[in-house]
């Protein structure tokens, strides 16, 4: 069959299919094929190249770490190199997605590139495949950094005249993303004053650039300022453009204590007491922290996350060895308890699995309450941070109950969420919280849990720089 219509989709479907197809960075009729494919049993073609796996499929650490970095191959002798720098960037956590110019398939194949960075590459500006949503956009616009490593004199002179009739220069024409060049072509050509024009004119607009440097060039006896800085240069230079120094945030110099997850509480050798938290608030908010220069220690129970960049992670079981690295962890500016700590653990610590019993019957098992961590750093007489914040995860009576979290357990805010499954807030992406203070009530919006983080650590910001004033 050479081809095949569908009509009488309805408009729902259709944009269901629309951002399915922009999330597995397919086109809507390649989204299809693999939908039929996949319903017949049969995957998708071997020839073809892998697509980007749908973002919701994404570890959940890319979701609060991973940077991302859309990386223009220009064509120049060094485009071999590029592929050194897909590793490098890799090696740092940062997701890399590829753009191949024309001229650089003279000397990288889009097979090798897409083979290192595990994503599809990008080459052609009206390729069917790539036009879901306006694909440059979204190449220009969903990343941290566009990196443009070999940047030719010619590919330069492009972006300094405003040019966009490839997809390279488009997605530079288009982006809102700081932008990183590291040229690389003869020393003349870099002297050149055509090139000291653009390249003037570049790093007005603020665009920045690594190398070129100064050594020995492809062509047999040349020498000079034009070779381009190596890959492990060009991957630090682009980390340091992605993720803000350690120190420049808002909460530059704090300590910041974060708990997460839900413990395990053991009945026996090989069974437990647990809860349905993912930990996913837990580490955006440490996450959320780090990336505003704080030091930030994360206590966390069990979990299926990996460990955000730039905070001190301790995994533990119980409530009692998270009550252990809770106290290590201080003296901190703010604590935020964000794990679903177990109320009870089994009063019994048995060395033993508890068997059946021949005849029947079910054992009895005591419980008796765990420390509550929350409360205790609330009460410190000495050394309490100055900002202690507790969550209230509600089925019922969300405010009520976050208003009365507030007063026993002598916290500062308590921020109050409703866990009812039909929510699916234990174990989704997104969240709606109240903040619940002295002052009162303030509902937020539902909202993402990376945002949910960003916007509670800027108000932890805030109120330390007010309680520093003495305001
Ligand atoms: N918390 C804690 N230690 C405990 C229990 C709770 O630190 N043993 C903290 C949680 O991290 C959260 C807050 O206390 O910040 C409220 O937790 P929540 O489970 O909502 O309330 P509980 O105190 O357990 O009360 P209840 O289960 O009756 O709602």
């Amino acid at each position: 069959m050479a081809s095949l219509t569908v009509r009488g989709l309805e408009d729902a479907v259709k944009a269901q299919l629309r951002l399915r197809a922009a999330a597995s960075g397919r086109s809507v009729e390649d989204e299809v094929r693999t939908i039929l494919r996949e319903a017949a049993g049969r995957p998708g073609d071997a020839g073809r190249e892998p697509a980007a796996p749908p973002l919701d499929s994404r570890p959940p650490s890319s979701k609060t770490a991973e940077k991302r970095v859309t990386l223009i191959i220009g064509g120049g002798i060094a485009a071999f190199k590029a592929l050194d720098l897909i590793r490098r960037l890799k090696e740092r956590a940062i997701g890399v997605r590829c753009v191949l110019t024309r001229a650089a398939q003279h000397f990288v194949t889009p097979l090798s590139v897409s083979a290192l960075s595990g994503e599809r590459c990008y080459s052609d500006l009206f390729d069917p495949d790539s036009e879901f949503d306006a694909g440059h956009i979204r190449l220009a616009r969903d990343c941290d950094l566009v990196l443009v490593a070999p940047a030719t004199a010619d590919f330069i002179a492009k972006m300094a005249n405003g040019h966009a009739d490839d997809l390279a220069s488009a997605i530079l024409l288009a982006t809102d993303r700081p932008v990183l060049l590291a040229p690389a072509m003869n020393p003349l050509m870099w002297a050149n004053a055509a090139t000291a024009r653009n390249i003037r004119q570049l790093t007005n607009h603020g665009i920045q650039l690594v190398g070129p440097e100064t050594g020995a060039m492809a062509e047999a006896g040349e020498s000079g300022l034009g070779r381009m800085s190596e890959p492990v240069d060009i991957a630090g230079a682009a980390d340091t453009l992605v993720r803000p120094a350690r120190g420049a945030g808002a909460l530059s110099g704090r300590r910041v204590l974060v708990t997460a997850g839900p413990t395990h509480e053991a009945i026996d050798p090989v069974r437990y007491i647990a809860n349905r938290s993912s930990g996913k608030q837990g580490f955006a908010i440490a996450a959320a922290a780090a990336a505003e220069g704080a030091e930030v220690a994360l206590i966390t129970g069990p979990v299926r996350l990996s460990d955000p960049d730039g905070v001190g992670v301790t995994r533990v079981e119980s409530a009692r060895e998270m009550l252990t690295a809770v106290e290590a962890a201080l003296p901190v500016d703010c604590a935020i308890f964000a794990a679903a700590v177990a109320d009870w653990r089994v009063a019994e610590d048995r060395a033993q699995k508890i068997k059946k019993k021949a005849g029947g019957g079910t054992p009895t098992l005591q419980l008796v309450e765990n420390p509550d961590l929350l409360a205790t750093v609330a009460q410190l007489k000495t050394g309490r941070p100055a900002l202690v914040i507790g969550f209230a995860a509600e089925t019922e009576n969300l405010i009520a109950n976050a208003k009365s979290k507030l007063a026993r357990k002598h916290c500062d805010w308590i921020v109050a969420n409703d866990v009812s499954p039909e929510g699916g807030v234990f174990g989704g992406d997104r969240n709606t919280v109240h903040l619940v203070t002295a002052d009162g009530v303030e509902s937020w919006p539902a909202m993402a849990k990376d945002d949910v983080a960003g916007a509670l650590v800027k108000r932890v910001a805030t109120a330390l720089q007010g309680a520093a004033a003495g305001v």
